[in-house]
This record gives structure tokens, sequence and C-alpha cells, in this order.
């Protein structure tokens, strides 16, 4: 067979390692702190979804993540018992954030439930504290009861990209405690898979690296689609070609440790 009649099944693109530290997979926690902020214009302020009941004016999200979390309020009804209490953080709001609660709280309780700066998920702009509607929010421990409209909402988060990201269960990976109220979007179906297999993020990262575009890649067959996911470390002094699958549609995330997740998407058809 001719070079030309080799059917291509993928093509490269060449990603600066730069990119190592964004995207919606970048695992953010004790051990790896934020090494990009996020740019201005990727954030979106929930004013301009009046429907969203919000603690204070003018907080915000990752656009694309504040999309998601309106539909999820709208797909679960939670839109008039479920308020934003806390979404897109600055470096300077977390330490200020810190530094109150050991000052109000202690330093025991901090640790467990107050991510230092620059290890906070909410600099990244896609993580979002939820509480129940009532008179007195807790601003770092909102209420969030596993019944009702709220069960409801954690329940249908997967489906629109979120996760319950610090389980009781995972607090010795994660090291900060239970909280009912903090979600993370990561995007579908990575959401689908952690909760299916009870994987918190960094077990999921792990899980995903040994998923290789040469290797065995982690298949996920949907009715209407099929998507890929592999995991493909930066190699190379400033860049590094990652191969794409041909599909409809992909993505690809850092992993904010040493490499990318690529997510690919066919419809229909077998890839
Ligand atoms: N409450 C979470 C851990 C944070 O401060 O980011
Ligand atoms: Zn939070």
């Amino acid at each position: 067979m001719k070079p030309s009649e080799v059917e291509q099944t993928h093509f490269e693109i060449c990603t600066s390692n730069e990119e190592v530290f964004k995207g919606n997979l970048v695992l953010i926690n004790y051990q790896n702190p934020i090494r990009r902020p996020i740019h201005a214009n990727q954030l979106a302020s929930l004013d301009i979804l009046p429907s969203i009941k919000q603690l204070s004016k003018g907080m915000l999200l990752e656009k694309y993540c504040l999309d998601q979390f309106h539909s999820l309020l709208k797909a679960c009804g939670g839109m008039d018992q479920i308020i934003a209490v806390s979404g897109y953080r600055t470096k300077e709001d977390q330490l200020q954030i810190y530094k109150d609660s050991l000052i109000e709280r202690g330093s025991e309780y901090t640790s467990k439930y107050v991510a230092l700066p620059d290890h906070s998920e909410h600099q990244t702009g896609l993580a979002i504290d939820v509480g129940r509607l009532k008179t007195k929010i807790d601003f770092i421990a909102p209420s969030f009861p596993d019944t009702g409209i709220y069960r409801s909402f954690r329940r249908n988060a997967a489906q629109y990209g979120f996760i319950l990201r610090y389980k009781r269960e995972k607090e010795s990976i994660t090291r900060i405690s239970h909280e009912p109220w903090h979600f993370r979007y990561v995007g579908y179906p990575h959401s689908r898979i952690m909760e299916e297999n009870n994987l918190c993020l960094e077990e999921y990262i792990d899980f995903v690296e040994l998923h290789r575009y040469s290797g065995e890649q982690l298949i996920i067959k949907e009715e209407n689609m099929t998507t890929k996911i592999y995991y493909v470390p930066a190699n190379g002094e400033t860049s590094t070609n990652i191969p794409i699958i041909k599909c409809d549609s992909y993505s690809v995330s850092g992993t904010n440790r040493e490499g990318f997740i690529v997510t690919v998407i066919s419809k229909n058809l077998e890839i």
C-alpha cells in the first residue's frame, strides 16, 4: 500500500508544555499548587443569570462551568432553594479567608476546611460551593443536606460535569474533610467515570495515566457517542506533540502534574 492509501487515524497537535497547568482536569491540592491563574476573559459573572441566587453579587465562575451549573440547577429544580455561596476566588481572597478562619475557628478547623492560598480549587474558577437557601449561611461550611432537591442536585451533578470533590472516605487522599457543599467541574464523561467508580480526582488522574494513546485507551461507549480518553506525558523542552484520534470533537486538559489528558468524542460511529 502506498503511503497516501494508508488510512490516517490520527493527527498531531503541538502544545506548549505551559498548557499542563491549565484545563478542566487540573489537580489542585496540598501537593499541587496552582501554577497559572485563570485569565479574566475566561470568567463570567453569575449576575448574567439572575435566576441563580448568590450570597454576594458579582460572583464569578469559569464560563462553561457557569453554563453547566445553571443547567444543573434547572435540571434538579433547585433554582429557588439552592444558593451559590462561593465561586472563583483570587489568591488574595483565599489568603484572607484562611486568615479569618484561623482567627475565628482555629487552626485545626481551618486545616480541615480551608485550603492554603494557591492550593484552592476556587482559584481555578472551576469550583462552586452551594448551600441551602436560608437566612443564616455559613460561608466556609454551608449546610447542604442529602435530602430532597439537594440530593437531586448531587445525583444529577455528574451528568453536567461536576463531582463532589471532598468525600469522607477520601479524606486521607485529599487531606480536606468531607464537604457536601463543594462541587468541582471536571467535564463529562470524566465526572461520570469518577462517580461510577468512586474515584476522587487524585485517583482518577492516576488511573487515566495508565491509559496511553499507543496502549490501552479508556473507552466509554454510550448510546449516541463513544469517548476515548488517554494520557500523554509532556516531553520535549518546551512543547509536546499530542496525538489526536480522528473524531467529531476533542479536548485536551493539563493535569497540573506532568502531562495531558486527551478526550476524543465520536458520535454514533465507532472510532
Ligand atoms: N474549602 C476548600 C478546600 C477550599 O478552601 O478550597
Ligand atoms: Zn469550596
